[in-house]
């Protein structure tokens, strides 16, 4: 069996370099032009601290997300409604930032507020899974004054990890806005961690929005989470006003079936090698999940630096849960990067067990197919081949 660690392939991989060496920005720009695909198992990334706050913005895929660019479906009158409190929420802190008032003295003056100053220190978007939460979280961050961040749960948890508690806050605390795509409610020391430091933050005048995950166990109850959420963040919740998107998953609206999966081995291989987009990761499926278990899954963004498109031979299903959480999330980074898919094995709405897609972290599996499916329909439009 080939190591690991074996063999450089001309750009970033970590075959000569030591795991505390960060994959630089400057190499993997150079990784774009080769035309080799990489292998996501030779690499080991480490992000230092000071990059992970400059880096707290909203992934690609959001980049060019706006207000403007949200198609309120009409049957679902509360998506224009949501729209419509987030445009008004983002217009107050413009105008709360114009006023050349300190952040804390603005919100928390005593005495009546300013009319444009928003009555709540959070919103909290709850839907279910692809209804444009992080749509609209991205849009509210465009349009907010600077300093600003969006980063997901993870992220911060992670930026917490690496600068400890009272940096964190000092780092944060003159920020207009922070925007916490994806709270993470099923993991309860972490949960306290984040709303102590949002209090922490909340108190210093920083505005919040949030999106959140569903508690396992409440699972199979509904797709909506607000109540969850305000317990947990707890003495929090008056901050936070809650609005609610109702619709369907917008990937899938009208859309036909997951293309079928390339038809074996050596054609994603043939396929990887011929691509015209650049940045090819080829990667056997059972030894990336292997690989997945060595890297921290906060590193799984910086994992794919410089990759365009994958290219996995031979999709098994994931039978064991944490192999399957790291598949999730892997897929949340690859989803946030527009990274289109070339496959062969079982197609991705079979990846997950019976068992899986009905216990506790079945909203996770759902929406990790749904971005799968997603990314698999993009590689078959753009690597020709493979469709
Ligand atoms: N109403 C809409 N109009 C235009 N684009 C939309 C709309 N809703 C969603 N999208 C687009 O569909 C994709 C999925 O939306 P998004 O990722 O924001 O959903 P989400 O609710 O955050 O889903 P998830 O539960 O997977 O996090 C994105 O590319 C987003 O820009
Ligand atoms: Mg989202």
């Amino acid at each position: 069996m080939r190591s690991s660690f074996a063999r450089p392939v001309g750009l970033m991989t970590v075959s000569n370099v030591s795991p505390a060496s960060p994959v630089s920005p400057s190499t993997s720009a150079a990784a774009v032009a080769v035309s080799e695909p990489v292998s996501l198992v030779e690499r080991l990334p480490v992000v230092p601290a000071e990059r992970m706050v400059a880096e707290m913005v909203p992934p690609p895929r959001f980049d060019g997300v706006r207000f403007g660019t949200y198609i309120p479906d009409p049957t679902q009158p509360s998506q224009a409604a949501a729209v419509t409190r987030l445009e008004a929420f983002g217009v107050a802190l413009n105008a709360a930032n114009g006023s050349g008032e300190p952040a804390r003295k603005r919100w928390f003056r005593r005495g009546p507020q300013t009319p444009a100053a928003p009555a709540y220190s959070g919103v909290y978007l709850d839907g279910g899974y692809g209804v444009g939460k992080t749509h609209l979280l991205a849009s509210l961050w465009h349009a907010a004054p600077a300093p600003k961040s969006l980063c997901t749960f993870v992220e911060l948890t992670n930026l917490v990890g690496a600068l400890g508690f009272q940096e964190t806050v000092r780092a944060l605390s003159g920020h207009r806005l922070l925007c916490i795509d994806e709270f993470e409610l099923d993991d309860p020391g972490d949960t306290v961690l984040v709303s102590t430091l949002l209090g922490k933050l909340v108190d210093a005048g920083v505005k919040l929005a949030a999106t959140s995950n569903t508690l396992p166990d409440k699972l199979g109850e509904g797709r909506f989470a607000a109540v969850d959420f305000m317990r947990e963040i707890q003495g929090l919740s008056a901050h936070f006003e809650s609005l609610r998107i109702d619709g369907d998953d917008y990937r899938h609206r009208g859309l036909p079936q997951a293309p079928a999966p390339v038809a074996d081995d050596d054609a994603v291989t043939a396929a990887a090698h011929g691509s015209a987009i650049g940045g090819a990761a080829l990667d056997d499926f059972p030894a990336l999940l292997g690989h997945l278990a060595r890297v921290h899954p906060s590193r799984y963004g910086t994992l794919l630096e410089g990759v365009h498109a994958v290219f996995w031979r031979g999709v098994t299903p994931v039978t064991d849960q944490s192999t399957a959480l790291r598949l999730v999330v892997l897929a949340d980074r690859m989803y946030d990067r527009e990274i289109p898919i070339v496959a062969s094995g079982v197609p991705f709405d079979a990846l997950f067990s019976e068992e899986m897609l009905h216990g506790g972290y079945k909203k996770k599996y759902l929406r990790a197919i749904s971005r799968l499916v997603a990314m698999a329909r993009d590689g078959a439009e753009r690597v020709p081949a493979a469709g």
